[in-house]
């Protein structure tokens, strides 16, 4: 498709925008010119308890790297999300939830009730003997109470890590561990397409390699028989009844952490990464805001889960720092039928739906007919985000879902952002399908080719970084700051590395390519190909392991392994299938290898180093290419892999 096609705002955007194409480029030149003055005014969208007086501190100087915003500032987070709201807006609807059941009865929480949920539910904490500073693990379904936990958490200053519910109990004892949470709080169960997940029984077993861990706040949410132990084991409706309806919030400074949240590296473990209070609501909310042009009594539904971070931005933080209606939704698009979507946009009246590319394939290859049924009348602003999006999928959901009418928003960003960084501002910036086009307020994107030169010139290739700071970003790494530096300042000095390659056409827009690390982004979930390998090779069948991505027409990436077993085992087909449960069960089903070749031997250099490079090209079905292979110790062993490859 061509990158020719650009669709201007439609004349009802331009109407009624936030911010028009002029404003858009005087405000932008101001942002980058002087930061200190635009995000001062910025920072007033925000209640502080004592304003900020200091603005931006922040270096991406090699090692030095400090990034501060705000940093005299006082507020608290769930004041600004619920209390400022009260008063004019406590009958408002806060959270729409929609069950994964489509029979069964939605949930209307006003402003009002999300205050005494959330006061609730700090109180129970605080009995539970959560402090200022210590950190409680969520893992929850995509249930109010995850929203409520979250909220309890910020409210009294406690770090909150939400752990996504499809993870595995290996997978959440190590992120318990690593932040060192005395309480978790999870569920009997979750429902997810029309099947429970046993999250209590996770938990049960998790614990028995997390032996920090004090207290579990359990919500009854099936109502399923699960296992409670005495002195540990609370359920949360028993003791939210026994505490008192309001809680103080706790004035927290701007650099307060607020939350941790596990994302995956290209090497080693999954990373705490770890956002504080005053930079990050001021960018959540005012992204949310301005992104999707958001007005007062609009309803905005984004499908992500809260164990993400467009979770915690886009459905939790930022609709709620706006007083916004957001719809939390327990379910997937195809249950019970691929109309799901559709039939919730038109139940709910939905003005501002946000989604990701995958989810867009899958029902796009549905076929029409389902979208054909709905109404969708109700819709103004469709978003998308997570992976590239390719411009056909683009282009369905444009004509589709949208009708023509609605606008088309590609946020690209990134757990380690906190927000959006590059995406049209609707009735500001002319879109073009495959491209996330300019960068929000504030951000100043570059391009370096691999080897670091900068790309001055406007049309460029090469890799995406970051050159200054932008007050959503995250401060560290929890526990361990010399990784953060080292992961995202050291290969290109004094500027953020993104990890992402891109393009920039002669208008300036970015065009996102994909991950140039070890990272995945499987149905835009981001991986480590390093924890799959170690995964693999625990098995004990298993001696040798590398894992690669390669291009799927729904998943964007699929997840190939090549294996090499312990001498004597039989590679056959059940130990395929063996070897892909034992994944799931290291680390959860969105870790399930899709293809997995036999590999009697790995391409190595002579030095021992795995050639990643041709185990891509092979995966990819595209080995006429492979590029210099005279470092190979042994050159047969990769004539055994293109005999052999799974892709074809
Ligand atoms: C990686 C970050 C953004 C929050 C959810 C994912 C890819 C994300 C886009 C987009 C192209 C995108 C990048 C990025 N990505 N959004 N609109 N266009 N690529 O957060 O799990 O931290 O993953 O997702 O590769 O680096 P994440």
């Amino acid at each position: 498709m061509s990158e020719q096609l650009v669709f201007q705002p439609s004349a009802a955007a331009i109407a009624r925008t936030h911010v028009t194409k002029d404003q858009y480029e005087q405000l932008y030149a101001r942002s980058v010119s002087d930061p200190n003055g635009f995000w001062a005014e910025q920072a007033q969208r925000i209640d502080w308890m004592k304003s900020p007086t200091i603005i931006k501190n922040s270096t991406f100087q090699y090692p030095d790297v400090s990034i501060k915003w705000f940093e005299d500032g006082v507020l608290n987070i769930s004041a600004n999300c619920i209390d400022r709201h009260l008063v004019e807006r406590g009958d408002q609807v806060a959270i729409i939830w929609e069950p994964d059941d489509p029979k069964a009865e939605a949930e209307y929480i006003t402003y009002a009730k999300l205050h005494e949920k959330v006061s609730r539910c700090a109180n129970v904490l605080k009995s539970l003997g959560v402090r200022k500073g210590d950190r409680v693990t969520i893992y929850l379904p995509m249930i109010p109470q995850a929203a409520y936990a979250m909220l309890a958490c910020a409210r009294i200053g406690a770090i909150h890590s939400v752990v996504f519910g499809g993870f595995s109990p290996d997978a959440l004892a190590g992120r318990i561990n690593d932040c060192d949470s005395k309480v978790v709080i999870t569920a009997d169960e979750g429902r997810r397409g029309g099947k429970t997940v046993p999250l209590k029984a996770n938990v049960d077993k998790a614990l028995q390699d997390a032996p920090g861990v004090e207290k579990v706040l359990v919500v009854h949410n099936t109502g399923a028989d699960v296992l409670m132990k005495g002195s540990r084991d609370v359920w949360w409706h028993e003791a939210a009844a026994g505490v008192e309806p309001f809680c103080d919030p706790e004035p927290m400074n701007a650099e307060d952490p607020l939350f941790i949240l596990y994302t995956s590296g290209s090497t080693g473990k999954p990373k705490g990464v770890l956002h504080t209070t005053g930079g990050y609501i001021v960018y959540a909310s005012l992204t949310h805001q301005l992104n999707f042009d958001y007005r007062d009594g609009e309803v905005y539904w984004c499908t992500a889960d809260v164990g993400w971070v467009t979770g915690h931005t886009y459905i939790v933080y930022g609709p709620l720092a706006n007083g916004a209606t957001t719809v939390m939704f327990e379910g997937i698009p195809s249950y019970p039928d691929v109309g799901r979507f559709w039939e919730v946009v038109d139940k709910h009246k939905i003005n501002i739906f946000h989604t990701a590319p995958t989810a867009i394939r899958a029902l796009m290859g549905a076929g029409t007919e389902w979208v054909e049924k709905a109404d969708l009348s109700s819709l103004r602003l469709l978003g998308t985000v997570g992976e590239p999006i390719n411009p056909e999928a683009w282009m369905w959901y444009h004509k589709n879902v949208g009708r023509g009418r609605c606008e088309i928003v590609d946020t690209w960003w990134q757990t380690e952002t906190g927000g959006v960084l590059i995406s049209p501002l609707p009735g500001a910036i002319a879109t073009k399908p495959g491209s996330a086009t300019l960068p929000f307020f504030g951000v100043e994107p570059i391009v370096l080719s691999p080897e670091g030169r900068l790309q001055e010139q406007t049309k460029a290739e090469g890799v995406l970084a970051i050159k200054e700071s932008w007050p959503g970003q995250a401060r560290t790494i929890w526990g361990d700051h010399s990784r953060f530096v080292s992961t995202y300042f050291e290969t290109y000095k004094g500027y953020y590395f993104t990890g992402d390659g891109c393009r920039r056409d002669e208008d300036g827009y970015y065009w996102i390519t994909g991950r140039v690390d070890d990272v995945l982004n499987i149905s835009g979930h981001r991986l480590g190909t390093a924890e799959i390998e170690s995964a693999l090779v625990s098995h004990p069948k298993v001696s040798e392991a590398a894992v690669v991505g390669y291009p799927h027409d729904l998943k964007g990436q699929g997840i190939y392994c090549y294996v090499t077993l312990m001498s004597g085992e039989t590679s056959d087909e059940a130990l395929k299938i063996e070897l892909r449960n034992w994944v799931r069960k290291e680390i959860g089903p969105i870790a399930t290898p899709d293809l997995i070749q036999w590999a009697p031997g790995l391409p190595k250099t002579r030095s021992g180093k795995i050639m990643r490079r041709i185990l891509r090209k092979v995966a990819e079905n595209d080995f006429g290419s492979l590029g210099d292979t005279s470092t190979l110790a042994d050159p047969a062993v990769v004539t055994d892999l293109i005999e052999n490859r799974q892709n074809r």
